[in-house]
Formats: C-alpha cells, structure tokens, sequence
C-alpha cells in the first residue's frame, strides 16, 4: 500500500458551491480512511477554519451525499482569508488540530487562497476543481459544469417550446462570471442563433444582421445566449439596445441565474467528482503540494496551482467556429 507523507487532511469547499462537491467530499473521506490517514471536514470554506469549525470524519459520515447538490460542508466567501492576519489565526487553528495538509474543492479564488497560505505557510495543499464556471487551466473538466449546463439546456429547451409558439425572440443570461464556457455549450446545445461571450468582441450590428438573416431565411423564433460577463452586458442590456434598431420584434429577457449552481450531479460529474478526490489525496501522499488535480484526455494529471489560475481565454476556438455554422 502507497506509503504517506501526510498523516492528517482537512477538506473543505469554498466560494460558489457546484454540483458534485458532495461526491468529492466523500471521495477524499473514504480514500483518506482506505489509507489509514486522519480526515477533517471544515466547514463553510476558510471561514471554517479561522472560526474552528471543523469535525472529524469518517466513511459513515459522508453516506447519502453522493447524488446530493450542494455541498454538506457548506461554503463562503471569506475575506478575512485574504489578509495575512486572517491566515495566521487560520494557521495556527490548524497546527491545534493537528492537520498537517488540505484538499481545497473550489475555483480560481479559492486557488488563489490555497496558494497564498501554501507559500506564506509553507503548509501542503492540493486544489480540486470545483465550478460551474469551468475557468481553470489544467483541466479539461471541473466539477459542476457537466451539471450546471445539462440544467441550462433544460431550462433553455422550455423556453424554446414557448418561443416558437409565439414566434418571439429571447435573450438568454447564463452565468460564468468572467469565462463563456456555459453559455458556449448551451449555445450548441440548443441551436441558438447566437451566443455572447466575454472571450469574443460581438458588436449590436453582428447580432442584428444575425437576427435579420435567420428572419430571411424562415426562422420562426430566435434564441441568444447571453454570457453573464459578456462584452455586451447584461442580457436585459443587449435586448434593450436590439429593441433599438429592430422595435418589431417581440422580445423576452430570461436570466437563468442561480438554479443553474443546484441541483443532483450529473453521472459524469460524480465520476470525476470521486476520481479527483481520490488522486487529491493520493497526491498528498506522494508528496505533491501547492498543485491543483487535474483531468487531461481523460487521465488524471498534477500542474501547479499558480498555473491553474492563470487569467486568459481557454476557449476552444473550434468551439466556436462551430457554434457559429451551425446557427445559420
Ligand atoms: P471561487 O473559488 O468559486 O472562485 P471566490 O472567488 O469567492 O470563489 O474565492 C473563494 C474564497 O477564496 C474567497 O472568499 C477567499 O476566502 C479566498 N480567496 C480568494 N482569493 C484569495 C487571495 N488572493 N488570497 C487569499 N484568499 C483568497
Ligand atoms: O463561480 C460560480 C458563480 O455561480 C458564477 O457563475 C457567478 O458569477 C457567481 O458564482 C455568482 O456568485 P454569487 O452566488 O455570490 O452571487
């Protein structure tokens, strides 16, 4: 059996939650059991550690988690982890309870957090990519998207039903915060006529003639996309300055919003959620710190947590290319 470096993990989830933290959870509780390694669950993020709330787990504890959204850690967004002093309280709370490393399950902020505590602290941890969002380098998943965009695709099928009965145009807000992966997939998936991204300058003028050539060539309703963080606004932005230049068309606004975060994961979600778990501890006990667990074509890799957050576009741009051909 693997020999360990580390004797005691702490898990914790943090900043917004995604569908499948539950399933990594108790992937990184089990697997820490299996080893004979000490597991503490911390709870709502860094908070938790800075308050002392954290708890001893073991494979019972984390039973009927594993289809559940959310995640029964709970999580937060934690300012007072962000200064140096927050961290120190968070340090010492740590040395008290005897967890000699962490499995931080988040996104991009909550890598930027686990990294500054790494190298102000030197104390090892390994990141789980955890978002709705998708934004992370090193991945070619994170946990919570497959879900997040199986629940958008949904709820953009219901409002398509609607839309063509009317012959109406709709304006569709997903969320993404800065990275248009949701609204890409939800584009193609569901024939938008066009879909607005924050990777990508689209002007008023592209979607009027889009919208104008799709009426020319017999389409009866029209949906499209709008990313949240999108270089044109809000959805209810866009439809207002269309509304502008083409005042006959019947227009909706529709913001997806939070539902888009809950709900039970997908099967493919629970599989690398539990995947991903299980090497996040392994990598501990091999030794890595300051890395973020990773799946590249289908394997699970190591890459640097610094690396994992690097700004930039990571859209494919094939990707795109598609997803304007097929909208014609
Ligand atoms: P996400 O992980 O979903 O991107 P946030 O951006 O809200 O979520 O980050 C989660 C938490 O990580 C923050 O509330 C904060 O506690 C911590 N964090 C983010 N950036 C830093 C940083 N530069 N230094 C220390 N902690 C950070
Ligand atoms: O990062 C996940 C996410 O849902 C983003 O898509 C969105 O911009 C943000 O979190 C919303 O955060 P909050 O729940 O704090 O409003």
């Amino acid at each position: 059996m693997l020999e360990s470096k580390v004797k005691h993990i702490g898990v914790l989830t943090s900043g917004g939650d995604a569908p499948g933290m539950n399933a990594c959870i108790r992937a990184v509780v089990r697997t820490c059991i299996y080893y004979g390694i000490k597991v503490t669950g911390i709870k709502r993020g860094y908070a938790g550690i800075i308050q002392n709330e954290m708890e001893e787990l073991n494979a019972r504890s984390v039973a009927w988690i594993l289809d559940r959204g959310g995640t029964v850690l709970k999580s937060s967004r934690c300012l007072e982890f962000k200064i140096r002093e927050g961290q120190e309280k968070a340090f010492e709370n740590l040395q008290k309870a005897g967890v000699d490393a962490l499995v931080t399950i988040g996104g991009d902020g909550t890598f930027a957090g686990a990294n500054a505590f790494h190298q102000n602290f030197g104390i090892p941890v390994m990141g789980v990519p955890a978002t709705i969002d998708n934004d992370l380098r090193g991945t070619e998943a994170t946990i919570g998207f497959d879900t997040a965009c199986n629940t958008a695709v949904e709820a953009i099928d219901q409002i398509r039903d609607t839309a063509s009965s009317h012959n109406r145009l709709f304006f569709i807000e997903v969320m993404g915060r800065d990275a248009g992966f949701i609204a890409l997939r939800a584009g193609i998936s569901t024939g938008a006529v066009a879909t607005i991204i924050p990777e990508e300058e689209t002007t008023i003028d592209d979607i009027v003639k889009i919208l104008e050539a799709g009426e020319l060539s017999g389409k009866s309703s029209s949906l499209v996309i709008v990313a949240e963080g999108g270089t044109l606004g809000s959805a209810i932005e866009v439809a207002a300055k269309v509304k502008e230049i083409l005042p006959n068309y019947d227009a909706k606004v529709t913001i997806l919003g939070h539902l888009q975060r809950g709900g039970s994961p997908s099967s493919y979600d629970r599989v690398i959620a539990s995947r991903l778990g299980v090497a996040a501890v392994e990598g501990l006990m091999e030794g890595r710190e300051g890395q973020m667990v990773g799946l590249l074509y289908d394997k699970i890799t190591y890459s640097p947590i610094t690396e994992a957050i690097r700004k930039g576009s990571g859209v494919d741009p094939d990707i795109l290319r598609i997803s304007k051909i097929l909208s014609i």
